[in-house]
C-alpha cells in the first residue's frame, strides 16, 4: 500500500468520544506546556514524549534543518540517542520537509521514498510512520516531525489531525526557544565584549591621559596597574594640581569595579554640618521638609568612592568614616538600618597627613586604614622632562576647545616654559596654555603670549635651543651656561670686538675679559680690537 498525504483529517476517527475529549485535554495541556518551555532541548523532549503517548507509537523524532539548510538533523529521537542526519529531500522526513505535505506510510519497506539507511544504523525496524512538517511563524518549513510504529492498527484521520496540530504548535515553540537561546547567547557575547571594552577603555584612556614619560610618571603608571585589581584602599598624596583626581579615576577604570559607579566627594568643599548627610544619606522627615536621600557611600555601591581632600575632613566625620570602613555598612541620618555597602575607597590629599596626625587633626587609625597603598603624584618641577609633552597636549586641547586651527610654542616660549618653576603644577600649565592660545595671534605662541610670571623666567637667547640639557642643570650651572651662550653670541655679532661686546652685554671691558678667562672662551687679541675700535669710531 502506497503512502498518501491525508487531505482531509476531519473524517470520523476510530477513537471513542471519551478518548477524544481526553486526548483534546492532553493536547491543550501539552500546547500550553510547549509554549512556556524556553529551553529548546527540554521542549523537544516534551514533544516527542507526549506525541508517542498521544498517538500510541513506539518512537518519535524531530528533524530540523541545519543552518546551512541542506540537511536535516534529528534533534531528538525517543528510544534512540543516535543523531540522524539526512540530506534535505531524502527519506520520508526529508520529503515532508521539502514539500510541506504530511505523509503516512503504513508499510515502510514497501515505500520507495523510505530511507532504510537509518534503520540499518540504529538497528531498529520501522514498520509504519506518520510525518508532518514543522512550519514556522512566517510559513517557512523548519523541519519535520515523525512518529514511528503505531502499536495497534494503522494511522487514522484523528492521528493525522493530532500530529498536524502538534507539529504546528511545536514549530512555533521551537522557533521561540531557538530565538530565546540565540538572544541569550548574543547577550552573553555582548556582555563579555562590553566588559572587555570598558576595561580596555577605562584602563587605557585615563592611563593614557596620565601623560609623561619621566621616571616618576612611569612608576606611578606601573603602580596604578599593579594596585587596581587588588581591592585595597588607596591614599593618593601630592601637591595641588598634580593629577590626584586623574589617578583616582585611572585606578577605578583599571579595576574590576570599572562597570560600577565612580563617585567623588570633595571633603574640603563641604561644610561640617553637611558632611554626614552627604556621606551616609538621610531618612525622610529627619527635619521638616527633608526628603529621603542616599549618601555617597550608598551611591558608590559596587564601585569606587573617591574621598578628595580627605585631610580637610572634620574629626567627627573621620570617626564615622572609619566605622564604615570597619563595618562595611552605613546608617542613614535618622535611619535604623545598617545598610551594607560594597565600596572601594580611594582617598586623596595635598596636606601633610603625617603632620596633621602629629597635631591631632587627623585620626591615626583612619590614616592606617586608608594608607594601605600610597600613590604619590610628582610635582611638575620633578618631571621637567615631561614639560614639552604636557604643554603640547594642553595646547592642542585648548586649540580644539576654542576651535583654533592649532597652536605650538616657539623655541623661546618653550625655553621659558622649561625655565619656570611651576608652583601650581600641571593644572597651572594647563591654564597657562589655554591663556596662551587666547592671546596668540597666529598658531605659533611666543614669549609675549605667555603670562608675566613665565616671561620673567630667566632664560633667553641661544640657550633656548638646548632645553633638555638646561633642564638637567642646577641654577648656578644654568646661569653659567646662559652667560657663556650670551657672550659667544655677542662676540659673533660684534665681529669679536671686545669693547663693543662688553658694551652690548652691559659689562665693563675688564669684566668681559674676566669672564672670557673663567669660561675659557678664546677671543681675538686685545690690540687688534683696540685698533678696530679706534679706527672705526
Ligand atoms: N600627568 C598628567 N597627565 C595629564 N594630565 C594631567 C596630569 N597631571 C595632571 N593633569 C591634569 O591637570 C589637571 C589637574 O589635575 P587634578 O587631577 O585635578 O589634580 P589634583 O587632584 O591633584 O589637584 C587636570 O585637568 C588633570 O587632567
Ligand atoms: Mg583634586
Amino acid at each position: 500500500m502506497g503512502p498518501q498525504p491525508i487531505k482531509n483529517p476531519h473524517q470520523p476517527g476510530s477513537a471513542g468520544a471519551l478518548a477524544d475529549s481526553q486526548k483534546l485535554a492532553s493536547i491543550l495541556k501539552l500546547c500550553q506546556k510547549m509554549s512556556s518551555e524556553r529551553d529548546l532541548s527540554a521542549l523537544l523532549d516534551l514533544v516527542v514524549t507526549e506525541a508517542t503517548r498521544l498517538l500510541d507509537c513506539e518512537r518519535a523524532s524531530i528533524f530540523l534543518f541545519t543552518p546551512a539548510r541542506d540537511e536535516l538533523v534529528s534533534k531528538v529521537a525517543l528510544g534512540s540517542d543516535q543523531t540522524i542526519r539526512v540530506r534535505a529531500g531524502l527519506g520520508i522526513a526529508g520529503t515532508v520537509a521539502a514539500t510541506g505535505e504530511m505523509i503516512t506510510v503504513n508499510d515502510a519497506y514497501g515505500d520507495p521514498r523510505f530511507f532504510q539507511g537509518v534503520d540499518q544504523d540504529t538497528g531498529y525496524r520501522t514498520r509504519n510512520l506518520l510525518a508532518v512538517p514543522l512550519t514556522g511563524a512566517d510559513g517557512e518549513i523548519i523541519g519535520a516531525f515523525e512518529v514511528l510504529n503505531k502499536r495497534v492498527g494503522s494511522y487514522t484521520a484523528d492521528d493525522a489531525q493530532i500530529a498536524l496540530s502538534l507539529g504546528a504548535n511545536a514549530a512555533i515553540a521551537i522557533q521561540n526557544a531557538q530565538m530565546i537561546g540565540e538572544l541569550r547567547r548574543h547577550r552573553a557575547i555582548l556582555e563579555t565584549e562590553n566588559r572587555n571594552l570598558l576595561r580596555e577603555i577605562g584602563g587605557r584612556l585615563p592611563a593614557q591621559n596620565l601623560l609623561g614619560l619621566s621616571a616618576p610618571i612611569e612608576a606611578l603608571r606601573t603602580m596604578i596597574a599593579r594596585v587596581a585589581d587588588a581591592d585595597v584602599t588607596i591614599l593618593i598624596t601630592g601637591e595641588s594640581g598634580t593629577g590626584k583626581d586623574l589617578v583616582a579615576r585611572s585606578v577605578h577604570f583599571a579595576s574590576p569595579r570599572a562597570r560600577g559607579p565612580f563617585v567623588a566627594l570633595n571633603c574640603a568643599a563641604l561644610p561640617e554640618t553637611l558632611v554626614e548627610t552627604e556621606l551616609f544619606g538621610v531618612e525622610k522627615g529627619v527635619a521638616t521638609g527633608v526628603d529621603r536621600r542616599i549618601g555617597k557611600f550608598e551611591a558608590a555601591h559596587g564601585g569606587t568612592l573617591f574621598l578628595d581632600e580627605i585631610g580637610d575632613l572634620p574629626l567627627l566625620a573621620q570617626a564615622k568614616i572609619l566605622r564604615v570602613l570597619q563595618e562595611r555598612t552605613v546608617e542613614r541620618l535618622g535611619g535604623r538600618n545598617q545598610i551594607p555597602v560594597d565600596v572601594r575607597i580611594v582617598a586623596a590629599t595635598n596636606k601633610d597627613v603625617e603632620g596633621a596626625i602629629a597635631k591631632g587633626q587627623f585620626r591615626e587609625d583612619l590614616y592606617y586604614r586608608l594608607n594601605v597603598v600610597r600613590l604619590r603624584t610628582p610635582a611638575l618641577r620633578d618631571i621637567r622632562e615631561d614639560l614639552p609633552i604636557l604643554a603640547t597636549y594642553f595646547l592642542d586641547e585648548a586649540a580644539r576647545e576654542m576651535k583654533r586651527p592649532g597652536a605650538e610654542l616657539s623655541a623661546r616660549a618653550l625655553a621659558a616654559v622649561q625655565a619656570y618653576s611651576w608652583p601650581g603644577n600641571v593644572r597651572q600649565l594647563q591654564n597657562e596654555m589655554r591663556r596662551a592660545v587666547v592671546y596668540a595671534r597666529g598658531t605659533v605662541i611666543d614669549t609675549a603670549d605667555l603670562s608675566e610670571a613665565l616671561q620673567a623666567a630667566p632664560l633667553h637667547g641661544t640657550v633656548a635651543a638646548r632645553p633638555a640639557e638646561v633642564a638637567a642643570l642646577n641654577l648656578p650651572e644654568e646661569v653659567e651656561e646662559l652667560e657663556k651662550a650670551r657672550i659667544r653670541e655677542a662676540l659673533a655679532a660684534c665681529g669679536q670686538n671686545q669693547v663693543k661686546t662688553a658694551r652690548k652685554l652691559g659689562l665693563s671691558r675688564q669684566g668681559l675679559i674676566n669672564k672670557l678667562k673663567r669660561y675659557g672662551i678664546a677671543a681675538a687679541p686685545d690690540g687688534a680690537d683696540e685698533q678696530k675700535e679706534g679706527d672705526g669710531e
